[in-house]
């Protein structure tokens, strides 16, 4: 009796090992072949004067009763502080295409108004203009990208605002400049020549396009100690014709006077079904597919980049990427306001991974966007604020920048609905200045856990300890009442068996191990 009951446990035993060994994920990190670094300003965020992101987001009302620097509200900034977030794209969007700086300088009462075309038809006051862009800039600690109005506006005005924002010698922009009691030049770095002007910035072919940046970009002047980095206006999600007329025009001899091109992909969900918080897993299934074409569409625009720039000196930046859901009920319906799910955030997760995998051509990127526009970070209701699934997923993230890109080598299970299929695992590693390594996993799967065993080429470490971002429904999210509830937990699932670490990574969930 005792031998058959011992029998028994072992075949119990032998089948949940075969059943383990036959679904474990094997993953290797290769230190051996690590060659580029992921760039911090792939973390970068973006900002338009669109619906209550500048105004009523940053920029707030002097009466609000909130932290505040001038008009400029600090639970936000220091908020964004926190995730460290590298750099903002201002103005637009649409909107820089329509901006003439110049009106957005001065003392405030002097300031012209502006129909904000694209987004609601509102007024802009131009309260919110350079000075107090970089004066929030400065706040966050973070590096301005400003787009220049290449769509209506000249050369000579993108000349000057160039003059104004980096020259220190003596000129009439830098008297205008001094007069608006700035005295030292800001020396903003990355400056885009026009957006999307294939479409809202000009409709312009891309032939059209070249001409001109070339002749706007040749006025955006380097001068002494304050280099620019250009950035054209590049393709929007698979239209590749734009990507390879675009780098015909602006390259010469594996040359070029722009540092980047900005690409544009957005994911949306099915048409019919934009709910941010209310979706089937059907939805979220097709979703998900439509984000991850990331992916494929980064190694496209890429490859027609390698034609004309083998040496990889120009940047392929995403200028612009992130869910575009419906409007919340009862919203403007041009401020795009949207919630933000566990959804958006494995989104998140999986995006950011791919630009770690992609960093020897993406050098920068930009979330659309920061506060209560788009696929937010951050979402005020006039005094309150909450931090949305996505925010925590940066949180989370915050430690691949700058740090050197660990290839990866794993073959992902599938997930699948309804005889279609997905790979659920998606996943990035680097190690830091000091050699700490991590690794951010992604289960996209929202019915299965992944068991994974990772090992190692050329890496030492001793402890591992872990975080992790999940909720029990994909549709969770945050909100004023609730505001805990997709939040970031610690995960000490995952265990060193010799030289391997073995874990399980739950369903619907962004793990990040920290190995030491
Ligand atoms: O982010 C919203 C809009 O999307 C931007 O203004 C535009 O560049 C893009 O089409």
């Amino acid at each position: 009796m005792k031998a058959k009951k011992t029998v028994l446990l072992l075949l119990i035993l032998a089948f949940g090992l075969t059943c383990f060994a036959q679904s474990t994920v094997e993953i290797l990190v290769d230190a051996e072949a690590a060659q580029y670094k992921i760039n911090r300003h792939i973390y970068g965020h973006f900002s338009e004067h669109l619906g209550r992101c500048i105004y009523d987001g940053y920029w707030v009302d002097p009466t609000m009763n909130v932290p505040k620097d001038g008009r400029i509200r600090l639970d936000v900034v220091a908020a964004l502080r926190h995730i460290k977030i590298p750099n903002l794209r201002w103005p637009g969007g649409c909107f820089a295409d329509e901006y003439h700086w110049m009106d957005g300088i001065g003392p405030g009462s002097q300031r012209p108004t502006m129909i904000n075309t694209h987004w609601g038809n509102v007024t802009e006051d131009n309260s919110f203009g350079t000075h107090e862009f970089l004066k929030l800039c400065e706040l966050l600690d973070t590096e301005p990208f400003i787009v220049g109005n290449l769509g209506s506006g000249s050369p000579q005005e993108m000349m000057q605002w160039v003059e104004y924002l980096n020259f220190d010698g003596v000129s009439p922009m830098t008297n205008l400049r001094k007069q608006n009691g700035r005295d030292v030049p800001w020396g903003v770095t990355y400056f885009g020549v026009g957006n999307e002007n294939w479409g809202c910035g000009g409709n312009m072919t891309p032939e059209y396009y070249v001409t001109q940046y070339r002749q706007f970009a040749t006025y955006v002047k380097n001068y002494p100690g304050s280099p620019v980095r250009k950035i054209a206006c590049g393709p929007s999600g698979g239209d590749y014709n734009w990507t390879e007329v675009l780098m015909a025009g602006i390259t010469r001899g594996g040359r070029s006077s722009a540092w980047g091109v900005d690409f544009h992909y957005y994911t949306n969900p099915p048409r019919g079904a934009g709910s941010a918080t209310n979706f089937t897993e059907a939805t979220y299934f097709a979703t998900m597919r439509n984000a991850l074409r990331m992916e494929e569409l980064v190694k496209g625009h890429s490859a027609i980049m390698d034609k004309y720039d083998p040496q990889k000196r120009v940047s392929l930046v995403v200028g612009e990427w992130g869910i575009w859901n419906n409007v919340e009920p009862g919203t403007n319906p041009g401020f795009l306001y949207q919630q933000n799910s566990l959804r958006d955030a494995l989104i998140a997760g999986s995006t950011l991974n791919i630009f770690n995998n992609h960093c020897d051509r993406i050098q920068m990127a930009q979330l659309a966007q920061t506060v209560n526009v788009l696929q937010a970070v951050i979402l005020t209701q006039k005094e309150k604020m909450i931090l949305t699934p996505t925010y925590h997923v940066f949180d989370l993230y915050k430690v691949h920048q700058d740090a050197k890109m660990l290839p990866v080598k794993f073959a992902s299970p599938n997930y699948v609905l309804d005889k279609e299929s997905l790979p659920a695992l998606n996943l990035s590693a680097s190690q830091d200045s000091l050699g700490v390594v991590h690794i951010s996993l992604v289960n996209i799967d929202p019915n299965n856990s992944i068991p994974v065993s990772l090992s190692f080429n050329q890496v030492k470490w001793s402890n591992v300890s872990g975080q992790i971002l999940t909720s029990a429904n994909i549709t969770d999210h945050n909100t004023f009442e609730k505001p805990e509830t997709v939040v970031i937990k610690k995960f000490d699932a995952a265990k060193k068996q010799g030289n391997a670490l073995n874990v399980n990574i739950p369903a619907k969930s962004i793990v990040v191990l920290e190995l030491k």
